[in-house]
């Protein structure tokens, strides 16, 4: 049976196997010390004179080969411990070696942090580059926040409903990628931006409290905190209220930051620990900004400064299109009355009109945005017409929607988080590709799988595509 590099302690005295890679080595005349990798971390070996085969294979030992060994675990003397790894007050006396597999030398040094690398470098020899200790463990807190929030949501009462990857195209603002439709030569599918229409169709649907941790997709240009695809964990509610919701998203984010970083700090709660509110007109007044940054010490990678906020205007003026155009989505809530008072509000002045919208902001980035939708179809698709869509438009674009809300469809409303976001911000981490396994570059490229890439013209021809390069 293997042994993993941090239970060597519980085998004191015993031989034991151990698998994994040569991370370093280092001769001492007649020793050879290696420093042995495996997902748990590292333990060092010595191989010494005593067993001689041995020793004499670890001497062709290079970094990053693939080897088995066995040996006995001992513990080592006071003061050789070596508190750095959490194996260090033991190490393995080596009685054989096994090499599964030689390695090239890597490109760069998988060993550091890899802030010296460049990284386009990096992102070619991904699979290298995830070997050093600061990927791994952005990896391993993600999937912890993730398990996390799993729990925390099951518990609650929620539940994870799929919804489709290959759709139609959402009003979430950003360009939508499109997949050609092989069965229905000319039409095209639409990945989702995410999946707003479908979790207000669920609560139609009576499942009243939703949540997934979902891809989204958006073909926008990319920056340290947008990738063309991203993960949202995205929660919708049935018979809820903007309070409610505000006090879930508090709860997610502070569930995650209190368990999985007890060494962080939350600075601006208030008395009674809740996150402090700002409106969208405070915050721009003041910040010149709707993300604040209101972290007091911007020096102090343990400080969390969140913030909400909150009463968004609905509307914002599209001078390229000379249009009004939702702020967040279409399906948002205005704060009217009623239709009538819609119809005033919008007649006396659209951009003053605001909306049950709300973001949380942490050390100045927007890790989720959610709101109250609109219910009533009659309101809805007034707002689609507002918004300059014709009649026929809004049944093609949107009938779906209107019709399932003509079938009994309960108030609802919701959030999304940007967990990518919020992860790289937990882990000190200045851009989200760093909290990405596979990440695409600033144009868009996958420099490892060299996508995009050319495709076959029967391939195109299969989805009667002409292309015109
Ligand atoms: P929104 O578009 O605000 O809302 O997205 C929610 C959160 O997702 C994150 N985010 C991104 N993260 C990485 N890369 C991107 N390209 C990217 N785009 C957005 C942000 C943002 O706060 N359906 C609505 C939510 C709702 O109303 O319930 C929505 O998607 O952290």
């Amino acid at each position: 049976m293997r042994t993993y590099s941090k239970d060597i302690k519980k085998e004191e005295g015993k031989e034991v196997i151990l698998k994994g890679w040569v991370n370093s080595r280092r001769d001492h005349g007649k020793l050879i010390f290696i420093d042995l990798r495996d997902k748990e971390g590292l333990v060092q070996i010595v191989f010494s004179p005593e067993h001689a085969e041995a020793l004499k294979k670890a001497d062709t030992l290079r970094p990053e080969w693939v080897v088995e060994i066995k040996g006995v675990s001992v513990k080592r003397p006071e003061k050789l411990i070596n508190t750095e790894m959490p194996s260090g007050t033991h190490e393995i006396q080596a009685t054989s070696l096994e090499i599964y597999a030689e390695s090239k030398t890597p490109p760069f040094d998988v060993t550091t942090d890899g802030k010296e690398i460049g990284e386009e470098h990096r992102m070619k020899y991904r699979y290298l580059d995830l070997r050093r200790p600061r990927m791994q463990e952005n990896l391993r807190m993600r999937a912890n926040i993730e398990k996390l929030i799993r729990d925390t949501f099951t518990e609650d009462g929620f539940f994870e409903v799929e919804t489709p990857y290959i759709s139609k195209s959402t009003p979430e603002g950003a360009r939508d990628y499109l997949v050609p439709a092989r069965l229905h030569p000319g039409k095209f599918y639409a990945l989702p931006q995410s999946p707003q229409q479908y979790k207000q169709l669920l609560m139609v649907a009576g499942f009243e409290k939703y949540f997934q941790i979902v891809r989204c997709f958006r073909d926008e240009d990319t920056r340290g905190d947008r990738q063309p695809e991203f993960t949202q964990l995205d929660v919708e509610i049935s018979f809820t209220d903007q309070e409610e919701i505000l006090a879930l998203i508090q709860k997610t984010c502070l569930t995650v930051a209190k368990t999985l970083y007890p060494e962080k700090h939350i600075s601006t709660l208030d008395e009674n620990g809740n996150v402090p509110r700002m409106t969208y007109k405070e915050a721009t007044k003041t910040y010149n900004t709707d993300r604040p940054d209101i972290r007091k010490d911007k020096n102090d990678p343990n400080e969390l400064a969140f913030v909400f906020v909150v009463d968004f205007p609905v509307f914002e003026w599209k001078e390229s299109e000379k249009r009004w155009d939702a702020v967040h989505h279409p399906f948002t809530m205005p704060q009217v009355k009623d239709i009538e008072d819609f119809e005033k509000q919008f007649k006396k002045d659209p951009s003053a009109m605001l909306a049950f919208q709300y973001d949380i902001v942490l050390n100045g980035y927007e890790i989720a945005g959610g709101s109250i939708r609109i219910h009533d179809p009659n309101l809805l698709s007034r707002v689609f017409e507002v918004m300059g869509n014709k009649k026929e438009d809004i049944k093609d674009k949107f009938g779906h929607i209107l019709e399932a809300f003509e079938y009994g469809v309960p108030p609802h409303g919701g959030f999304a988080m940007g967990l990518d976001r919020f992860v790289a911000i937990l882990q000190n981490e200045s851009t989200i590709r760093e909290v990405f396994a596979f990440p695409k570059t600033g144009d868009g490229r996958d420099l490892l799988m060299n996508s995009p890439s050319d495709v076959s013209d029967t391939q195109l021809k299969e989805l009667h595509i002409k292309t015109n390069k």
